[in-house]
């Protein structure tokens, strides 16, 4: 695997504060499945890592279908966490990651704070896995189905228990449907968080007019795709100022290397592909090559020296304005 940039003395490679990844571009939960399916299409060892699909306990059949539709510049997906539940996963996929020779982050969801926990157990100690990804974007059970990650007191419940279950550095994945993104990735790092996921998809709805029926089966679902990356950046942007050293992965709308370099000037230290993926399997490599040569260009050595870079020409009071 070549990492680095011929002779230019650029390395892609990136250390998130322990974990590390060959190149900065990873695939999105969801989006690669274990990258088990994508390995007959491209060369999974060139991916800078993959986030499995959010695994829960039970087998999850999902919601009805149409559970995917296009919108402009974007998708909308109701897919409702379909998987095989932990101990297919284990028994299907584990065999793969453990010889795929990428990272893997494992995604987690759960129903409850105990579905997590367990779902950390039983998956403590798979070969291949550097990293838990939380996936609390998703609802609460037992607290009349609210979001995890929408109420700080319910994401810490999820994350200082998975921290105190596994060795593995935990990620949090967060919505940006929140008021404050930065109180909530703040509450997840003092629970224990290595560091955070931004963003999951946003909550949107399409109506057919023809019909007057929402064109999802389930009504509403995540909109993902080029629309919502304004949305991401500012995550990502909010956080890093407020949590400088805190690991940001950044995901949302990217399509392309300077879509994915955007993210890094946020404060991203790491990206990750989602729905390009559909349409490019091969996304994920070529935008770590187009980094890699535009850092060249520039006489950087690594995607780190983009880091938080953005300039301002003057602070600007938070919260920022949001029109007119
Ligand atoms: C079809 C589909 C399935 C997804 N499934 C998951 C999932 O299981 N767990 C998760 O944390 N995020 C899931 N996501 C969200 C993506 O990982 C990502 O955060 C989001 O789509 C934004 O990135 P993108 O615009 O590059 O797609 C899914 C997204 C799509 C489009």
């Amino acid at each position: 695997m070549t990492t680095s940039n011929g002779d230019s003395g650029t390395s892609l490679a990136v250390d998130l504060n322990g974990v590390a990844f060959p190149t900065p571009v990873l695939a999105a939960s969801g989006c690669f499945g274990s990258g088990r399916e994508m390995a007959a299409a491209l060369d999974v060892r060139r991916i800078g890592g993959i986030v499995t699909k959010s695994v829960t306990l039970g087998p999850t059949k999902g919601l009805p279908t149409p559970r995917m539709v296009e919108v402009d510049a974007g998708m909308l997906n109701a897919i409702g966490l379909q998987n095989p539940g932990v101990e297919e996963f284990l028994a299907k996929d584990g065999p793969f990651i453990a010889s795929l020779g990428a990272p893997v982050i494992l995604s987690i969801a759960g129903k409850s704070v105990q579905e997590f926990a367990q779902v950390a157990i039983q998956t403590r100690d798979m070969p291949g896995v550097v990293a838990i990804e939380a996936n609390i974007s998703c609802p609460n059970v037992e607290r009349r189905n609210q979001v995890f990650a929408c109420h700080p007191e319910q994401a810490i419940e999820v994350i200082a228990t998975m921290t105190r279950l596994t060795t593995l550095p935990v990620f949090a994945k967060l919505t940006a449907d929140v008021t404050n993104i930065v109180e909530i990735a703040d509450a997840c790092v003092h629970a224990g968080a290595h560091g955070v996921t931004l963003i999951n998809t946003l909550l949107g709805m399409a109506i057919d007019v023809e019909s007057f029926r929402p064109r999802l089966a389930a009504v509403t679902g995540g909109l993902s795709g080029p629309a919502i990356r304004p949305v991401a950046i500012r995550c990502v942007y909010q956080v890093a100022q407020a949590l400088p050293g805190v690991p940001i992965i950044g995901v949302g709308g990217i399509s392309t290397a300077r879509d994915a370099i955007e993210f890094l000037l946020a404060g991203a230290w790491a990206v990750q592909v989602g729905t390009a993926n559909f349409a490019n399997p091969d996304a994920t490599i070529q935008i770590a090559d187009g980094i890699g040569q535009f850092l060249a260009a520039r006489g950087l050595s690594s995607p780190a020296d983009l880091t938080g870079k953005v300039e301002r020409s003057e602070r600007v009071a938070e919260p920022a304005y949001r029109s007119g």
